[in-house]
């Protein structure tokens, strides 16, 4: 595909079968486990598909649209977001090796580096999620892997993308960022300099949380041969069908992803001038202490965002949010619906500093801005 076009007309296009005589828009899915090859002669080669675990023509489809989103070299398709971040790790780590893990990382990143990495021998450290070019200070001799996500989960910091990939580079050290939020629409980090870039496709590519699944982009060759080797010892594999709707999601992604990037913003603008709300934990908002850095190195926001409601009794919280009408309950982001949860029961911090009072997260669907105000207005006056 032409390079100079636009990423609506190439997400349009690319990764679609030849057109022909009654030909599909789309790659049918093929199921198997067995494909079978015509002539005994051919069962060793190594330059043909042999088995259902190597994917089929949708998968090929599909990584060839992440890696173009994203300006990769390649790109590893897995069975869930989390997936797509272990996998890449454990291609890079090995017993006695020492990993920098941003403080503001997803949990369940949290928890694999300190028990299953724990396990073989890997040491995590926690840094500050605003920590710069200040990480250099942190890298030892056995550091191997600087893994960043930007904004954090829940608290939505910011990191300075391009100097941790820059002090990572100057002492060989791989970076690997979760990049779930932008979509990999707002925010571009393999130009920055990182290596790695992973989504939760789960999120706004699956567009209609139905589905888990998970992609791994790699800025050079090197990387990406050492994660394809691990995924094959692995057994990675992802289904055919969960691969072509993730596909089929990615058609509809940017406008998806525009809507519910507004509303996002647009809520949080609002909530600001909110008596009943400490502080709004959205990067797009002028006031979020990192909101200069945001808009040095991202072209627009997400969906979800967080804020900090002023002082009051867990029972309140709780009630704040199952008086909620159109948000439902319930964790993840990126669907057509919207979602809230409190954070507090999952909130997990070594280096940050404690936030002022409880914390609640909001995700936007694609529901009418006005009525998703009107909701949490009602529930605000509610409790306070
Ligand atoms: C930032 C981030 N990374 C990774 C994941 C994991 O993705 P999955 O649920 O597809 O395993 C999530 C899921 O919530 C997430 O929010």
């Amino acid at each position: 595909m032409k390079n100079d076009l636009e990423r609506d007309t190439k997400f349009t296009h690319m990764g679609r079968p030849p057109a022909g005589l009654g030909t599909p828009v789309s790659h049918s899915v093929t199921r198997a486990s067995t494909l079978l090859f015509e002539k005994a002669e051919d069962l060793y080669r190594s330059d043909v598909r042999g088995y259902g675990r190597h994917g089929a023509a949708v998968h090929d489809a599909l990584a060839e649209l992440f890696t173009e989103l994203e300006q990769g070299v390649g790109t590893l398709l897995y069975s869930s977001g989390l997936a797509a971040l272990t996998g890449p790790v454990l291609s890079i780590v090995k017993p006695g090796d020492h990993i920098l893990l941003t403080d503001s990382t997803y949990g369940p990143t949290r928890h694999f580096c300190l028990t299953f990495l724990a396990r073989l021998g890997v040491e995590t450290t926690f840094y500050d999620p605003r920590i710069g070019s200040g990480i250099s200070d942190l890298i030892q001799d056995n550091t191997s892997l600087i893994l960043l996500e930007s904004p954090g989960s829940l608290t939505f910091e910011i990191q300075d993308i391009p100097a941790i990939a820059k002090a990572a580079r100057a002492k060989g050290v791989t970076t690997l960022i979760d990049n779930t939020w932008s979509a990999g629409i707002s925010l571009s980090p393999l130009p920055m300099g990182v290596d790695i870039s992973i989504h939760a496709a789960t999120k706004y590519f699956g567009g209609h949380s139905d589905i888990m699944y998970g992609a791994a982009i790699f800025a050079d060759e090197a990387h990406f041969k050492r994660a394809q080797m691990t995924a094959k010892q692995l057994g990675n594999a992802s289904s055919p069908d969960d691969a072509y709707q993730i596909l089929r999601g990615f058609r509809t992604v940017l406008p998806r992803f525009r809507q519910q990037e507004a509303t996002s913003l647009a809520l949080a603008e609002w909530l600001m001038t909110r008596d009943e709300i400490q502080q709004v934990l959205h990067p797009a908002v002028s006031d979020h202490p990192d909101h200069a850095l945001w808009q040095r190195d991202f072209t627009g926001g997400g969906c979800i965002f967080s804020v900090v409601l002023k002082p009051t009794s867990e029972a309140d919280v709780l009630r704040f949010i199952n008086n909620l009408n159109l948000f439902g309950i319930g964790y993840s982001y990126g669907g057509f619906e919207s979602l809230a949860i409190h954070c507090d029961p999952q909130l997990r911090r070594s280096c940050a500093a404690t936030l002022a009072g409880p914390l609640v997260r909001f995700a936007c669907g694609l529901e009418a801005m006005v009525d998703l105000k009107n909701d949490i207005e009602q529930s605000l006056v509610s409790i306070y």
